[in-house]
Formats: structure tokens, C-alpha cells, sequence
């Protein structure tokens, strides 16, 4: 089956807005203390470079891979880290920074996994929430935007690799054979 880009589903203006709000907001919370972003490899990396600029906070940040085995548009569940922090969070409060929650099986599992180290706080940030493809309930302390049970590509959001470099994101549909 074949796949072009369908319509745009979010602008880069409107991500530019929401991303400005997301930034205050956390900005606003954590004020005084020490905060730690931790940018899902690789789909948040896009969102998390503007969201650190859009906090006028000090922050640092730390990455950690997670790879979801299964078909391409749809996660497994069977979850497993490809790539470690390189820094411990003992202590620390910790904010998670994903691209898009669907099943909620990949943040729950990085949840419970954070949680072990004992960081001082855990909290979610998550750009995109596929509420309707829930399959584990998940708190978004910092939701982006809601968005229908589509798959979308772009702003660090890929299919097979590809589109993260959009600068919008955009629905992929499926090509009709023949
Ligand atoms: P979950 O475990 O089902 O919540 O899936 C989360 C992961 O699946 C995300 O971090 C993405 O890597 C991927 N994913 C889910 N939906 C989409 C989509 O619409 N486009 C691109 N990747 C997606
Ligand atoms: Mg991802």
C-alpha cells in the first residue's frame, strides 16, 4: 500500500502559538527550581528544541530512545529503551517531553521505568493526544493539541523515517492501488 501526504491537519503557526503557551506554563511551574526535560527519541526532538526556547527558565536537557516493535502506523505495546539518559534523575525534577500519546503504552511504560530512579517529581508534556486510540488511561500535565484517530507525520513525527522535517503536521493517507 502506497502513502502521500494528506491534508494539514495543524499549521506551523498554530504550533508556533501553542508551543509559546506550553513554554509559559511550564516556565510558570517550575520557576525557582531544577528542572529536567527529557526529549523522547526521536519524534520529540523537533518539539522539545522549541519548547526549551519558549521557557525563560534555566533547564537542562537529556534524551532517552524508546523503540516500539510492531507494524509500522500501529505500536505493539511491547516496549523497550534503545537508548539510555545520560544523567541520573535522583532527586530531580523530571518532565517528560513526547510527540504524540496514542495507545499511552509507550509513555506508561517510560513512566514506570522513570519512576524507579526516584526523581523528585515526573510530569508529561505531550504535543499531540490521540485520546480516541487510548488503550492505558495516561495523565498529560501539558497537553498540545487533540487530534482525531488519524496517523500524522511532520514536526518530528515520521512514517518509516520520513517527514519528520515538516515544519506542520500533516495526515498520511493511504494510497489507493490501481
Ligand atoms: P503509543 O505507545 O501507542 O502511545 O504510541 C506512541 C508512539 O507511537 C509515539 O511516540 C510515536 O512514535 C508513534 N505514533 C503513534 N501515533 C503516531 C502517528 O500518528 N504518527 C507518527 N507516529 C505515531
Ligand atoms: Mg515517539
Amino acid at each position: 500500500m502506497g502513502h502521500r501526504l494528506g491534508r494539514v491537519l495543524i499549521t506551523q503557526e498554530e504550533i508556533r502559538e501553542r508551543v509559546r503557551e506550553l513554554g509559559k506554563a511550564v516556565a510558570r511551574d517550575y520557576a525557582g527550581q531544577d528542572l529536567l526535560l527529557v526529549g523522547v527519541l526521536k519524534g520529540a526532538t523537533v518539539f522539545l528544541a522549541d519548547l526549551t526556547r519558549a521557557i525563560d527558565i534555566p533547564v537542562s536537557l537529556d534524551f532517552i530512545g524508546v523503540s516500539s516493535y510492531g507494524a509500522r502506523t500501529r505500536s505493539s505495546g511491547v516496549v523497550k529503551i534503545t537508548s539510555d539518559l545520560s544523567v541520573s534523575i535522583e532527586d530531580r525534577h523530571v518532565l517528560i517531553v513526547e510527540d504524540i500519546i496514542d495507545s499511552g503504552r509507550t509513555v506508561n511504560y517510560l513512566r514506570r521505568n522513570l519512576q524507579t530512579r526516584r526523581p523528585r517529581s515526573l510530569r508529561l508534556c505531550a504535543l499531540l493526544d490521540k485520546a480516541e486510540a487510548r488503550e492505558e488511561a495516561v495523565e498529560i500535565d501539558y497537553p498540545g493539541f487533540r487530534i482525531p484517530n488519524q496517523f500524522v507525520v511532520g514536526y518530528g513525527l515520521d512514517f518509516g523515517g520520513l517527514y519528520r522535517n515538516l515544519p506542520y503536521i500533516a495526515v498520511l493517507e493511504e494510497e489507493p492501488s490501481g
